[in-house]
């Protein structure tokens, strides 16, 4: 049953591509998926797919081939232009000569339908919540990878979207800030609650974050599996040792090499 009050609702989604020479690529395939508002949702699946594409339909990025998406009851264009939807890449994607600060109020300045600018209170607030208090004045580059990842989910955060999708966030750093990262945003998550979903290619991390984890098959991808993640919160890096994380990891890893 489709409900508005679901955060985010795929019914029959699928999409192809036109490669070069025009053949028709199959990439996702008749995906049934329910978010509930608030849950955090990991998507495992093989490399190359269909992840990164399932996140841009969600976010109205792309426009499916076949079925639906709804965002609260909204199509994803709706839901985008009342800024429900934030989104942070593998990439921080923040502009080099903006600070900071200049860097996370950067949607309010382009797109003034955001509504009023960003008060220096919020923006403390953000700052706070990202470990970023004292670097409000720092330049891209005088920041480390995992900071400028911080930078770019602040940004990401600044419209209070409902909807937050991250596609491999944490993929391009080292594993002792994937770690920290992966403690400090579910901090971050239990704080502002909005409803999250994380690509990943690791199943510690989608263990370690997860309320459900979807597993995805090999192209043209289809849900394999839903596992819900039982483990209390907060998880961390402790909680990794645990028998009933090694378990929850190791089936998802079985389920995993299944789907490829
Ligand atoms: N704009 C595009 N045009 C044609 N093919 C694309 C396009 N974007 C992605 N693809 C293809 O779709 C498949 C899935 O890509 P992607 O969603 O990025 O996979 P994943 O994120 O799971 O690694 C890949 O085979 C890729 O080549
Ligand atoms: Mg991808």
């Amino acid at each position: 049953m489709v409900s508005v009050a679901d955060a985010i609702v795929l019914s029959r989604l699928g999409h192809q591509f036109r490669a070069p020479g025009g053949v028709l690529l199959p990439v996702l395939a008749g995906i049934d998926l329910t978010v509930a508002p608030g849950e955090f949702l990991a998507v495992v699946g093989p490399s190359g797919c269909g992840k990164s594409t399932l996140l841009r339909l969600i976010a109205g990025l792309l426009t499916p081939t076949s079925g639906s998406v709804q965002i609260a009851g909204r199509t994803p264009e709706a839901a985008r232009r009342a800024k429900a939807i934030g989104f942070v890449f593998q990439d921080p994607s923040l502009l080099p000569w903006r600070t900071v600060r200049a860097n996370i109020i950067l949607p309010h300045e382009v797109n003034r339908q955001i509504g009023p600018p960003l008060s220096e209170h919020a923006l403390t607030d953000l700052l706070e919540l990202v470990g970023l208090r004292q670097f409000a004045d720092y330049l891209p580059h005088q920041l480390s990878g995992g900071m400028q990842q911080r930078v770019a989910i602040a940004r990401a955060l600044s419209f209070q979207p409902t909807v937050l999708l991250m596609d491999e966030p944490f993929g391009a750093l080292d594993a002792i800030t994937r770690e920290s990262l992966r403690e400090e945003l579910q901090r971050i998550w239990l704080v502002r609650r909005p409803t999250v979903v994380f690509v990943t290619h690791s199943i510690p991390e989608a263990v370690a974050l997860a309320d459900r984890v979807v597993v995805l098959s090999g192209r043209p991808a289809r849900v394999q599996a839903i596992e819900p993640v039982l483990l209390p919160r907060p998880r961390d890096a402790m909680s990794e040792t645990t028998p009933e994380f090694v378990a929850a990891a190791a089936r998802l890893k079985t389920l995993l090499r299944l789907a490829a």
